[in-house]
């Protein structure tokens, strides 16, 4: 299928699920992104009052659900280290304001691809209650937690039918990049990263890996078709990832699904391995390369069924797949893809309803 690459469009067109075109679309919208957020002379083009909120900001609370949250533990990485706010991430049914907030000038940034969530709403109404900023970052400007908070960063990704979140979700992250870096530079902090340059060149890796099927669906066959659990395991920002890998397969195929941090399987996890258990690891940050490749050849010694997904550069000749080099900093834009990916593939050849899986909305408006 060739994406017909129109992401204002709610019909499948030659798509056989919605899903499947929306993991296509995201490279297109990795560039309206870059369009959207860039001025005349290439440079940021940001809203000068969440400019403002985020330099005035000492402490980042993001409260998210779901991938979303999975999208908010990325987003962390970026502003701690580009723009040196510290910054906190909250799955929303668990915030609770009794623990005290360790800062005098709180943000609070709420990251929801609906902007409909209840939880991640229950949390906005408090915290307007006690006054603190809100910043939404929505797929839906005009949705409550658009209207309801002080300031919106749109995701630019389309509509989003299929309930599992994929082009939300890399949508999150690159908002969160020029987010990060619009605030470092603010600060005076001069970085070598240009966000809108790197999300350029994840743009065309994307398209690389989306014209890769066969491959995704080779593996998803070998690795998910009869088994009744999977593991995949990452370190570092590879560890995010894998929690969207494993809630993607779990919502969709059905297949009980974790994603583990590769340093915690000695510490229990691993006793969970059996002969043919599936285990897909993630490895695209060169400092913990070798101890996730460790961590493979661990889960191998004990019979599972291993699928090495690294990145150029450092990829060795027994890895399933190798990704396409991006700036180390936007690595979970391309290695998601193929999560995405081998999740679709499991739950079709599983006759699962790739597009509405059972007992979930698209939007959580209950608590
Ligand atoms: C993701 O594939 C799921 N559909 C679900 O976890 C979703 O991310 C979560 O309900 C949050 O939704 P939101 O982004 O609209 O707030």
């Amino acid at each position: 299928y060739v994406a017909e690459i129109d992401a204002s469009d709610t019909e499948k067109g030659t798509y056989p699920h919605f899903m499947l075109k929306e993991i296509d679309e995201q490279p297109f919208v990795i560039r309206k992104i870059i369009q959207e957020y860039q001025d005349k002379n290439d440079t940021i083009k940001l809203d000068n009052d969440i400019r403002k909120a985020m330099q005035k900001a000492d402490r980042i609370y993001i409260i998210a659900a779901g991938t979303s949250y999975h999208a908010g533990l990325v987003g962390k990485q970026f502003i701690e280290r580009l723009a040196n706010i510290p910054v906190e991430v909250h799955i929303a049914s668990e915030f609770s304001y009794n623990m005290p907030l360790l800062s005098e000038n709180p943000l609070f940034i709420f990251i929801s691809q609906s902007g409909e969530t209840a939880d991640s709403r229950s949390v906005l109404v408090q915290t307007k209650a006690l006054g603190h900023p809100a910043l939404t970052l929505t797929n839906v400007p005009g949705s409550t937690l658009s209207r309801e908070a002080d300031y919106t960063l749109h995701l630019h990704a389309g509509p989003e039918i299929a309930v599992a979140s994929t082009k939300a979700y890399t949508a999150q992250i690159a908002v969160l990049a020029i987010l990060a870096v619009d605030s470092a530079r603010a600060k005076g902090i001069n970085l070598s990263f240009d966000p809108l340059q790197e999300l350029a060149i994840v743009s065309s890796a994307m398209e690389t890996l989306t014209d890769q099927k066969e491959e995704f669906e080779r593996i998803a066959k070998d690795m998910f078709e009869t088994t009744r659990n999977a593991f995949f395991i990452g370190r570092g920002v590879d560890y995010f990832v894998v929690q969207e890998a494993a809630l993607k397969l779990k919502e969709i195929s059905y297949i009980q699904a974790e994603g583990f941090a590769g340093g915690e399987l000695k510490h229990g996890t691993i006793a969970l391995i059996e002969d043919g258990t599936p285990v897909i690891a993630i490895s695209t940050q060169e400092n913990v390369n070798l101890s996730i490749r460790g961590n493979v050849q661990e889960v191998a010694a004990r019979g599972a069924n291993t699928c090495v997904v690294s990145m150029k550069g450092f990829e060795n000749d027994s890895d399933q797949f190798v990704l396409p080099q991006v700036h180390e900093l936007l690595t979970p834009l391309v290695s998601v893809i193929p999560m995405q990916l081998l999740a679709y593939y499991a739950a079709l050849h599983r006759d699962c309803d790739v597009d509405k899986p059972r007992n979930l909305a698209k939007s959580v408006t209950v608590e």
